[in-house]
């Protein structure tokens, strides 16, 4: 059994990264069984559970819709604040219910960035002693090794590597979409902010090579994908860690010229946003003029304590870039509230920026200290309740902006990329404009997969309602 060790995981030695290839394993041990996976986050673990389902399946596992008659639940978790943690907890009391009852056999497994942290481990290996397997995200490759070995002897397995793991290549995948897919270019994350886990689970920055990130996009666009979403935690850093002078600006452009018909990348720190990637944006028809831009604070002093990096001037400076250069732009961010430190005066500042930016969206949090990040060190100065405050006031301004911004849009016409059929309406069609606008389309079913001229007819709070042109 190998633990994790968080101090091990900070060093970050300068070990050179391993380039390899998945090893398929052709022993069918699925066979006849079902899985069920549990996403919890954000866009890369979705992806990782497209892995999980592509691993489990090729060794025979077939998808189950129900938990009680699935051989295997498996969990991939979110550890970013403390409520994704109160989730995973609540629902493996379900399983357990469910074991106690009415499927004893049923094998439980933790993945994602949960499994990376020492004190969730270290209480699931003393009080949750029905979870059968846990698997860190450094050798994610090796979950079938785990379970196989969890069938024949009986005994739990745990393992979860300190040291960043390999990037592995052509591990099988079972996309969820047929149109839009995900492609991870980036592992990891050396940025270090301070109240950010994400460094420590997912560890050190590790760029996939360039050639196997064009490849995969061209196959994609082969067997019929429209879209592809550049993934990683900071994918403007792409590159820096194996190229000298290769970038996100130079892979978003080779990436756009295999005349996929639309590419997205996600997550942006403003930190490494050149400009050179600003123009690569603005000049290519195929990169879409969407951009999740995190600001987190308008105060210089919070900033600072974030460890961001930059000043709310050069967000600005480069907000406003884009907003000139890139047609159509929509700009989304991320903000959290009652960091240790911020006063009222930080906290208007913060409303300020957002008042000057009019975002298209944003994702708001509550600061939650994370175990062993430099800001849960930090003496907390915001209640709970003057938290909750702040995110209230910051929230009705943030969708005063979001609702201006949809409502431009009504009478226009824009292109979506149709998906599925609407959540809300069977009879209705859904997809996104290219600047990331959900739009609910009265148009027939025929539809989905393809990109269609779309004309907005009315803006609600966090979706649009279109009629189908052409
Ligand atoms: N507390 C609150 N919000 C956090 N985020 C990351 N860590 C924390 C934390 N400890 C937010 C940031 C980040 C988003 C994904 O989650 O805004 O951009
Ligand atoms: Fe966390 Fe900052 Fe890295 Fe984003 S850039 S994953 S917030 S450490």
């Amino acid at each position: 059994m190998k633990k994790p060790d968080m101090k091990e995981a900070r060093k970050r030695q300068q070990k050179e990264i391993k380039y390899t290839k998945y090893k398929t394993k052709s022993n069918k041990f699925g066979n006849n069984k079902t899985y069920f996976v549990r996403t919890y986050g954000c866009q890369m673990n979705e992806h990782d559970s497209e892995k999980i389902c592509g691993m489990l399946e090729s060794v025979g596992f077939k998808k189950s819709e129900d938990i009680e008659k699935s051989d295997i639940v498996i969990l991939n978790t979110c550890a970013i604040r403390e409520n994704a943690h109160d989730k995973v907890f609540g629902f493996l009391g379900v399983l357990k219910h469910i074991k106690d009852t009415v499927n004893p056999n049923l094998i439980v497994g933790i993945c994602g960035c949960m499994s990376q942290e020492e004190v969730v481990v270290n209480e699931l290996i003393k009080k949750y002693k029905y979870v059968d397997f846990v698997c860190g995200t450094h050798n994610l490759d090796n979950l079938l090794t785990l379970i196989e070995q969890r069938i024949q002897t009986n005994n739990r397995q745990i393992e979860v590597l300190s040291y960043e793991g390999d990037v592995v290549e052509d591990i099988p995948v079972i996309r969820e979409s047929k149109y839009s897919a995900w492609v991870d270019i980036i592992y990891g994350c050396d940025k270090f902010c301070t109240y950010c886990i994400v460094p420590y689970t997912r560890g050190k920055q590790r760029s996939r090579k360039k050639e196997d990130i064009i490849e995969e996009v061209k196959q994609l666009k082969e067997s019929g994908f429209k879209e592809v979403t550049l993934l990683g935690q900071n994918v403007n850093a792409y590159g820096k860690d194996i190229y000298n002078d290769y970038n996100l600006a130079n892979l978003l452009s080779d990436v756009a010229d295999t005349g996929i018909k639309r590419v997205r990348f996600v997550t942006s720190h403003p930190w490494d946003f050149t400009e050179e990637m600003v123009d690569v944006i603005a000049k290519r028809e195929n990169i879409m003029p969407y951009i999740h831009l995190p600001l987190q604070s308008g105060s210089n002093k919070v900033l600072k304590l974030m460890n961001r990096r930059y000043t709310k001037e050069d967000y600005l400076k480069l907000y406003n870039s884009i907003r000139k250069k890139v047609n159509n732009s929509s700009i989304t961010t991320d903000i959290i509230v009652g960091f240790p430190g911020e006063t009222e005066k930080d906290f208007n500042e913060t409303l300020e920026i957002v008042e000057k930016c009019k975002f298209d969206g944003a994702f708001t949090f509550a600061f939650s200290p994370r175990e062993n990040t430099p800001a849960s060190l930090m003496k907390e100065t915001v209640s709970e309740e003057e938290k909750m405050d702040r995110l209230h006031k910051l929230n009705e301004i943030v969708n005063k902006y979001s609702n201006i911004a949809n409502k431009k849009l009504e009478g226009t016409i824009q292109k979506c990329l149709v998906t599925d059929v609407s959540e809300k309406d069977d009879n209705k069609v859904c997809g996104y404009t290219e600047n990331m606008k959900l739009v609910n389309i009265k148009g027939p079913k025929s539809l989905i997969g393809k990109i269609v001229e779309v004309k907005i007819v009315e803006a609600k709070s966090f979706s649009l309602d279109g009629e189908y042109v052409k």
